[in-house]
């Protein structure tokens, strides 16, 4: 009876462990931001040099694009954000040079598409 007991615990503890997951801590930290005609939000993200961020992009109207202009992942390139309902776009981003960087919409989406953009913030370790 003892034995089976300990037992018990001993599951109880492995159940719980994927709980506080370190997999899940150790992955990069994510960051929402939702594209609206004609703004993002937040339109400031704030990452560390050095850390890698997922940033999750929705919209809550039409397809937008995002492009962040001369850092890195998503430079040049037309990154599509489907439109709202469609789930969402993954831009895996390294703060590997400390600076401000302009992202913007990449994909005309109406009168105030040029003005659709926000800044992404790479603080120095
Ligand atoms: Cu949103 Cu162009």
């Amino acid at each position: 009876m003892p034995v089976r007991s300990l037992v018990a615990v001993l599951v109880l503890v492995l159940a719980s462990a994927p709980g506080a997951s370190p997999t899940r801590a150790q992955g990069p930290r994510v960051i929402e931001i939702t594209a609206e005609r004609f703004e993002f939000w937040p339109s400031e993200v704030v990452v560390a040099e050095g850390e890698q961020v997922e940033l999750r992009l929705r919209s809550d109207d039409t397809m937008h694009g995002f492009r962040i202009i001369g850092a890195g992942i998503g430079a040049g390139t037309n990154v599509l954000i489907p439109k709202r309902g469609s789930g969402y776009v993954v831009v895996t981003y390294i703060g590997d040079r400390p600076g401000r960087y302009t992202f913007e919409c990449s994909r005309m989406c109406g009168a105030g598409h040029n003005f659709m953009r926000g800044v992404l913030v790479v603080r120095p370790q």
